[in-house]
C-alpha cells in the first residue's frame, strides 16, 4: 500500500509567544569524543555524557510541543571506529533503551529506530523491537533514533522496494514519481524536518537524511553534544523563527501568503 507523506499544513506551528516553531527537528549529535579529550578522558566518557544531553533534549522538545525529533546516534560509517569504541556505543544503546523506555512511554513518546538493524546483536534488536512495540500508540512526540543509518542506504533500500513493485507488476516504471518513491523512505509518515542542527562545529551532513533534508533549515553550532542544553536549543529555535522559507517562491509571494 502507498504510504504518502502527510500533507504540509499551510499554517505554521507556533509556540505560546507566537514564534514559528519547527514541527520536526533532526540533530547530528557530534562532538562527544572532543568533549572527553578536552577533559583528558577517554572518548567513551564523552558518549556516556552525551546520553544526558539526549534526555534533556527530549524533555525540552516535549515541553515545547515539538512533534518529531530525529537523532543521529550511529552512522553506517561509524563501524570504522576502533572496536572498543563501537562496542561501548552498542552497550550504551542497550542500556539507554532499558533505562529510558518506560519513562518515554509515560510521557507519550513514540520511539522508533531507523537504519539497518540486522547488523546489531540479537539482544539489541530484541530490545529495540520491545521499546518500539510498547510505545507504538503514543502520539505526543515522535522520537526517532537513526542507528546504523545512512542517507544513501535509505535511498537505495527505497529504490529496491520500488523496483520490487515494478517486478511484481504493481507499478510501471513511468508511474514512479516523487510521492511513490519517498513513501518507501524512512520517516515517510512524518513531516519533513523543518530544522536540522549539527553540534560539534563541523558543517556537513555526513550521510544523514539526504533526501529528507532537501528544504530543511540548517543550523550549525560549535557546542559539543554533551554540552547541548535548553539554551543552545533556544538559540537554534530563535534563529529558525527568523528565517523565511521560500520553497522556490519569491520572498514577496511568501509574505503575501503568510497569515497575520
Ligand atoms: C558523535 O560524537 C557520536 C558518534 C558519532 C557516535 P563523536 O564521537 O563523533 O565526537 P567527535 O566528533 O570525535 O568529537
Ligand atoms: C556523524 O558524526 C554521525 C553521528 C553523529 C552519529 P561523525 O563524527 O561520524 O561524522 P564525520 O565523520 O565527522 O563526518
Ligand atoms: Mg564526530
Amino acid at each position: 500500500m502507498l504510504r504518502l507523506r502527510k500533507a504540509k499544513s499551510a499554517v505554521p506551528n507556533r509556540d505560546a509567544a507566537g514564534d514559528r516553531l519547527p514541527r520536526h527537528i533532526a540533530i547530528i549529535m557530534d562532538g562527544n569524543g572532543r568533549w572527553a579529550q578536552q577533559r583528558m578522558l577517554p572518548r567513551t566518557a564523552g558518549h556516556r555524557a552525551g546520553v544526558g544531553a539526549v534526555r534533556k533534549t527530549v524533555e525540552y522538545c516535549l515541553s515545547k510541543g515539538i512533534q518529531a525529533l530525529t537523532l543521529f546516534a550511529f552512522s553506517s560509517e561509524n563501524w570504522r571506529r576502533p572496536a572498543q569504541e563501537v562496542s561501548l556505543l552498542m552497550e550504551l544503546f542497550i542500556a539507554s533503551l532499558e533505562q529510558e523506555t518506560e519513562k518515554l512511554h509515560e510521557n507519550g513518546v513514540k520511539l522508533r529506530v531507523i537504519g539497518e538493524r540486522g547488523a546489531f546483536a540479537d539482544k539489541l534488536q530484541a530490545r529495540i523491537s520491545a521499546s518500539e512495540e510498547l510505545t507504538s500508540q503514543n502520539r505526543r512526540l515522535d522520537l526517532t533514533i537513526a542507528a546504523n543509518y545512512g542517507g544513501r542506504w535509505d535511498i537505495v533500500q527505497a529504490a529496491r522496494r520500488v523496483a520490487q513493485d515494478v517486478e511484481n507488476r504493481l507499478l510501471s516504471a513511468s508511474e514512479i514519481d516523487t510521492a511513490r518513491f519517498e513513501c518507501h523512505l524512512a520517516l515517510s509518515d512524518l513531516p519533513e524536518p523543518d530544522l536540522f542542527i549539527r553540534t560539534g562545529g563541523e558543517r556537513r551532513i555526513s550521510n544523514f537524511l539526504l533526501w529528507q533534508l532537501a528544504y530543511t533549515e540548517l543550523y550549525f553550532t560549535p557546542v559539543l553534544w554533551p554540552d547541548f542544553d535548553e539554551t543552545v536549543l533556544d538559540a537554534a529555535l530563535e534563529d529558525y523563527a527568523g528565517r523565511q522559507r521560500r520553497f522556490g517562491c519569491t520572498g514577496e509571494q511568501v509574505e503575501d501568503s503568510t497569515p497575520g
